[in-house]
């Protein structure tokens, strides 16, 4: 058990459980205050203002299914009904996306949304459910370019030709087509998602174990033409969300498939990640730029990722050290700075980095950081009462 030294204008020597305690009584009331401050259900927290007030949006944008999600969450933590009306509300906004053919990010929507509603709901409300996400997948894995052997990229700011761009974020929609094969929905989604997991494992982990942003492909041959970043500082620099996105997805592959390289490459990308990290463990926005943001996103998806991938090791001394690493990180996102002090906000955590080198949403909240945040919390507190995994 992590115990943390006093912290200049914040808590006082405490153990992780009573940091996590804390943090959790002041999120559910953030998150109920929170219904009213965005108030249509047709609209979605996605970053912070400067002032910590949500930024909203439609379902269209890529980070719609957070909002529903930390509501799922909410309700899996305290067990008030009201959170799965919530839940339920905002979830429904997110179907009209399942034939969306211009994303990839349709796991992220849908898993986080419908995927979690699934696991914590009973009940008739609930019989749409898993049909509204087998044809999301469906809509997904037309994406697959067969000869790249990946889903190609919605996106590219500087295209190089006639390219297929592959995201190493692309890693976190592939729970969505395991979960479709799984329950009824054709061989082939998960396949899809295994051979994606293969390419990206093989193509974008550097010999350091640092990652790359984005690789293009030629689109007839497979062939790579270049490896580079979008939102990271340098083609040879590690963007550290990225790099956090490509651990969280090669763990969840794992789950799936139980095939060790994927495991060997999610401790890989661990190993680089807090290798790197500084004495707070809260990850800078780029491990290499000059530039010193942090990204708070980044450590939450990473600590939620080792709560799931500690289960999985074998070896007693490497768990407990990853285990060790993990609640050093969600002690630390439990305190001020990164957890938000101001009394007037909804939201969890402060100073996520969505974009900086087009200078979009830097230093501010972000709603993925809060999703990741309270399912680490989820995940933490299941491990330690019961050494499992929620299912
Ligand atoms: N997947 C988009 C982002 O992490 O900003």
């Amino acid at each position: 058990m992590v115990v943390i030294a006093a912290v200049p204008g914040g808590l006082a020597s405490e153990s992780l459980d009573g940091l996590v305690d804390n943090a959790v009584r002041t999120s559910l009331v953030r998150l109920e205050r929170s219904v009213s401050e965005v108030g249509d259900p047709a609209l979605y927290p996605t970053y912070g203002t400067p002032q910590l007030k949500w930024q909203l949006k439609s379902s269209a944008d890529w980070t719609s299914g957070f909002y529903p999600g930390c509501l799922w969450y909410a309700f899996e933590i305290s067990r008030d009904r009201r959170f799965e009306g919530w839940a339920r509300q905002w979830t429904a906004g997110i179907e009209q996306e399942k034939l969306n053919p211009d994303t990839h990010d349709l796991g992220f929507r849908f898993m986080c949304s419908f995927g979690n509603g699934l696991r914590l709901g009973r009940g008739p409300e609930y019989d749409r459910y898993p049909d509204i996400l087998r044809t999301a997948a469906a809509t997904l894995a037309r994406r697959f370019n067969p000869r790249v052997g990946a889903l190609g990229s919605n996106w590219d700011l500087h295209p190089t030709g006639r390219s297929v761009p592959v995201i190493i974020d692309i890693m976190m929609n592939l729970d969505l087509l395991f979960w479709a094969t799984e329950h009824g929905g054709p061989a082939e989604f998960a396949a899809i998602a295994r051979t994606h997991a293969a390419t990206t494992a093989r193509d974008f982990v550097r010999p350091d174990g640092g990652t790359y942003h984005v690789i293009r492909y030629d689109p007839d041959t497979g062939a790579i033409i270049n490896r580079s970043t979008l939102q990271g500082a340098g083609p040879e620099t590690t963007w550290s969300r990225g790099h956090a996105w490509g651990l969280y997805g090669m763990v969840a592959v794992y789950r799936h498939t139980r095939e060790q390289r994927f495991l060997d490459t999610a401790v890989k990308l661990a190993d680089y990640f807090i290798r790197n990290l500084p004495a707070d463990h809260v990850a800078p926005w780029d491990f290499q730029s000059g530039i010193k943001y942090r990204d708070v996103s980044a450590t939450c998806i990473v600590t939620s990722a080792l709560f799931e991938m500690v289960r999985y090791l074998d070896d007693a001394p490497l768990r407990n050290h990853y285990e060790t690493e993990a609640e050093a990180m969600l002690a630390s996102l439990c305190q001020p700075p990164w957890f938000a002090t101001r009394t007037d906000t909804n939201c969890l955590l402060d100073h996520s980095v969505q974009f900086l080198p087009i200078n979009s949403n830097v230093d501010v909240p972000a709603i993925f950081a809060d999703y990741y945040f309270l399912e680490a919390i989820v995940r933490y507190r299941a491990w330690h009462a019961t050494r499992r995994f929620p299912d």
